[in-house]
């Protein structure tokens, strides 16, 4: 089933279950080498799920699960190896998300929930972006799709890999480094010494369209350059450029962006843009993700 989260639309199923995971894969269309993320009713499972979880990554789960971060463990000796694509470690988060909350907590246990898009492609934020993208492979008659509305965060968890005494952040998010770092007193490391994180390494979260991410000062130039109509997501403050285009988002602070990012990307799609520029927002907060989302979506091609 696909379920609301703080962040994306996750495709969930019994993350004890091979037939479920098969099916997550196959409908995605992703590799089944690829690792997908344990969604738990609360932190008191995460010994169920993990081994050895080092202290202050399980006193950085108590103070943000809820939240939008995934924590990179070593794994459970009976994890399936398909939750884990055969790597020794498990990604574990619990989502604040009201219904998906309830559905965790009637469920009992972990629901593996990878992004409920096509791989490669952009995450869904509501469950109209889910049909969308899924609506063609997915079963009437036994796949559902929950509402929840608009996801607030609209991009992925952070996740910080904890398999040693060294937080390592591997994908950016609403929850940043220098939250862990104060949270944890540790130094984040950016360093993630070969961890494969398919988003976060290869090109990823791409529309159709082609993206060019700019900064501010070179809006007027690029814009100019483009030579046809293109779909433009800029802050609310950026002047329009003085040639023809649609504005598709105007955010007013960095986690606005974040809120709107992804709805706007398939805006352009669906308005049969072929070109999003795109106004890169400060590197700071949620911001940093931002950025981290626009240059991989520019980078277009889905490396293996
Ligand atoms: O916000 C989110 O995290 C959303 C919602 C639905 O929870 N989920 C999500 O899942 O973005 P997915 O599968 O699209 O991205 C999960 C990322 C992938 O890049 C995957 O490689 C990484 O997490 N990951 C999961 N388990 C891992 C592991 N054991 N080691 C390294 N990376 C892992
Ligand atoms: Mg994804």
């Amino acid at each position: 089933m696909a379920l609301p989260t703080e962040t994306v639309y996750g495709l969930a199923g019994d993350a004890r279950s091979p037939e479920a995971l098969s099916r997550i894969y196959a409908v995605k269309g992703r590799p089944t080498n690829h690792p997908v993320i344990v969604h738990l009713p609360d932190a008191d499972f995460l010994d169920q799920w993990a081994a050895d979880v080092p202290a202050w990554a399980r006193s950085l789960a108590n103070a943000l699960w809820p939240g939008p971060l995934t924590l990179i463990v070593p794994r459970g000796s009976d994890v399936l190896d398909a939750v884990c694509g055969g790597q020794p470690t498990v990604g574990l988060r619990v989502p604040a998300h009201p219904l998906t909350l309830d559905v965790l907590r009637a469920f009992g246990d972990g629901l593996a929930a990878p992004s409920a898009n096509r791989y490669g492609q952009v995450s869904p934020t509501t469950a109209q972006h889910v049909l969308d993208e899924l609506g063609d492979v997915l079963d009437d008659s036994r796949d559902l799709v929950l509402d929840g509305g608009r996801c607030p965060v609209g991009v992925e968890s952070t996740i910080i890999g904890a398999w040693d005494d060294s937080p390592r952040l591997l994908r950016a998010g609403l929850v940043t480094a220098h939250q862990v770092a104060e949270l944890t007193g540790r130094r984040v490391s950016l360093i993630t010494d070969g961890v494969r994180t398919p988003g976060s390494t290869a090109a990823h979260y791409s529309p159709r369209a082609r993206v060019i991410p700019v900064e501010p000062s070179e809006l007027t130039t690029i814009a100019t350059d483009v030579g046809m109509r293109f779909g433009l997501i800029a802050p609310h403050d950026v002047p329009p450029p003085p040639v023809h285009h649609e504005r598709l988002a105007s955010p007013r602070d960095d986690v606005e962006y974040a809120h709107s990012l992804y709805a706007a990307l398939r805006a352009a799609d669906d308005a049969g843009l072929t070109v999003v520029v795109a106004v890169l927002p400060t590197d700071t907060g949620v911001g940093h993700a931002v950025r981290d989302r626009l240059m991989r979506a520019a980078a277009r091609e889905v490396s293996p």
